[in-house]
């Protein structure tokens, strides 16, 4: 099965469909999601619309879509993102909250764990170093997790002499995963990207040859700047979707 992994798409629905544009391309059969689909950008119903219309996806909740729904404290957040979040909150619909608040947590698959953060803290825990990989090794029992969270691609796996590897995705290279081992990967954002690189980014599953590929897309981010404008959402969000950070 080829599947297209996302996460983090905040909103931005103009960089959302260009991944599923290129995911037709790449005749992907069914969608993971993992969560933070609301928050900063200007769609927040749009884009619910878009993940809740598919025919095959599983998505689990992301720090945004629990806090824009009351099921988590908004305290938590920096103060731009709690404006934002105050914004998405009076703009959802009923069926989008409805949506939103039955998003699970963790997606506990045969093949696959799918979480937000991690499998150990799957709302909140942002996970960086290899030390936190190692601390959520006991958390899933599959050889892959995918997780988002952070909006950097990454993977993180132990290597045949044992030492934890921590290492930035390559784009549009197939990395492989072991299946006797168990692999983490940060898919990173769609919507609001902070790797450097300001395209939508998504990650391609191959779950026959246990392959992952890290795949960018080019957006009209200049379209989503003016209806952030319109919105009156903070400056520094807006001006972050330029600059990838
Ligand atoms: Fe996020
Ligand atoms: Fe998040």
């Amino acid at each position: 099965m080829r599947y297209g992994v996302i996460s983090d798409i905040h909103s931005n629905l103009e960089a959302l469909d260009a991944v599923m544009a290129l995911f037709k391309k790449e005749r992907i059969q069914s969608i993971l999601c993992l969560g933070d689909i609301v928050g900063y950008g200007p769609n927040p119903n749009e884009c619910v619309d878009r993940i809740s219309g598919l025919k095959k996806v599983q998505s689990t909740a992301g720090s945004h879509d629990y806090a824009s729904v009351g099921l988590k404290d908004m305290t938590w957040f920096n103060d731009m993102a709690v404006r934002a979040l105050t914004w998405t909150k009076r703009k959802l619909t009923e069926k989008s909250r409805a949506f939103l608040m039955r998003l699970p947590r963790l997606v506990d698959g045969s093949a696959f764990t799918l979480a937000h953060g991690s499998p150990r803290d799957p709302i909140d825990e942002y996970l960086l170093s290899s030390l936190q990989f190692l601390d959520n090794l006991p958390y899933f029992r599959t050889p892959v997790s995918f997780i988002g969270h952070t909006h950097v691609p990454a993977v993180f796996y132990t290597d045949s002499l044992g030492v934890i590897q921590n290492k930035p995705l390559p784009e549009g290279r197939a990395v492989s995963f072991d299946p006797e081992g168990k692999t983490i990967v940060n898919v990173g954002s769609v919507g609001q990207p902070r790797d450097g690189d300001p395209r939508a980014c998504a990650v391609i599953y191959d779950s026959e040859k246990r392959q992952v590929k890290m795949v960018r897309c080019a957006y009209d981010i200049e379209s989503v700047q003016k209806k952030m404008r319109q919105a009156s959402l903070p400056l520094y969000l807006i001006e972050r979707l330029g600059y990838g950070r």
